[in-house]
């Protein structure tokens, strides 16, 4: 079956961006001129999904906006002949009844997040994203993945190395046969003492999940940090149905820290051919030498 909806968990606190995210949603803070939600999205169309579920909060409303149109700047854009930036903005509007919003009326945590997206996915396998996880890759992770789901089914999860002193911050998964990019996960544990963890591989963001993960969340109670925890859930349904891990060529950064983000920033500029050497001739002017490495790109 093919996944065609994509849900965006984006009803969070954002606490460690305050006061960015007082009044502002942190999915809305901008890597070099676009909202780290826009990539999210941009990374899911890339991977042919049709129809993006966001389940908001209160003061989320900035995010229907950007995903709508924009009549009064359109029109001044059309006067003023910039029919580029027009063209752009057009483009990234998903079309009438293809962008829906949910809400998530108390952050309960992610788990919870998902669960509300559950009347608007239906009974089929969909895609979640989490989108203060950027990644740079070619093809982009999301279809790095539906390409293995193509041929396993299951439930789909991206996973990266990270040094075998910092699992204890994730969700850490054990490592059966297959090859890098579809291997059978065999057991996953959250935030586990370094010593007992299974493997240096963590699940980072990207999931394409089975929607018989729903009931599973339904009857989930609060658990690590106080709140409804995806990986429990998904512990429960590997039970019952298999689970494959890709471990995807690219980069991510965590833009839900503070330096994740300022490294995105850096490495998305830096990827920009408008304003690379711009900037690249501010960095020296500050003493720092940044090298332009190209997005990682898997093999055809
Ligand atoms: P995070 O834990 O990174 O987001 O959740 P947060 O809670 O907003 O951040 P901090 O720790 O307070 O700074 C990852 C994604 O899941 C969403 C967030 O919006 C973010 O995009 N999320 C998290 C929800 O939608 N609901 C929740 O209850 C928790």
């Amino acid at each position: 079956m093919r996944v065609r909806t994509a849900v965006f968990p984006v009803a969070g606190l954002g606490t460690r961006f305050l006061p960015a995210t007082k009044a502002m949603p942190k999915e809305m803070l901008t890597v070099v001129d676009r909202p780290v939600i826009q990539y999210a999205v941009d990374e899911a169309k890339e991977a042919g999904i049709e129809h993006f579920v966001f389940v908001t909060g209160r003061n989320k409303g900035l995010i229907e906006d950007h995903f709508d149109r924009q009549y009064e700047l359109e029109k001044t854009l059309e006067l003023r002949g910039k029919l580029g930036p027009l063209a752009q903005l057009q483009k990234e509007v998903p079309s009438a009844g293809h962008a829906s919003f949910t809400r998530q009326q108390e952050p309960l945590g992610l788990g919870h997040a998902v669960w509300c997206a559950r009347d608007m996915v239906g009974d089929r396998p969909f895609a979640l994203l989490l989108p203060d996880m950027l990644f740079m890759g070619k093809p982009g992770v999301m279809r790095q993945m539906v390409e293995t789901f193509e041929v396993t089914g299951g439930n789909v999860i991206a996973v990266e190395e990270v040094a075998p002193d910092q699992v204890g911050s994730y969700g850490v998964v054990a490592r059966g046969a297959g090859p890098d990019n579809a291997f059978r996960v065999e057991g996953m544990v959250e935030k586990p003492k370094p010593d007992e963890a299974p493997s240096n591989l963590i699940i980072s963001g990207r999931y394409i999940l089975q929607p018989e993960i729903f009931p599973l969340l339904a009857e989930q109670r609060l658990g690590a940090g106080g709140e409804i925890q995806l990986t429990d859930s998904m512990q429960a349904l590997m039970t019952q149905q298999p689970f494959v891990g890709v471990k995807y060529v690219g980069k991510s950064f965590d833009c839900g820290s503070k330096a994740g983000f300022l490294a995105a920033n850096v490495a998305y500029a830096l990827e920009r051919e408008d304003i690379r050497n711009q900037f690249l001739d501010l960095l020296a002017d500050r003493g720092i030498e940044a090298s332009f490495t190209s997005i990682p790109q898997a093999a055809e």
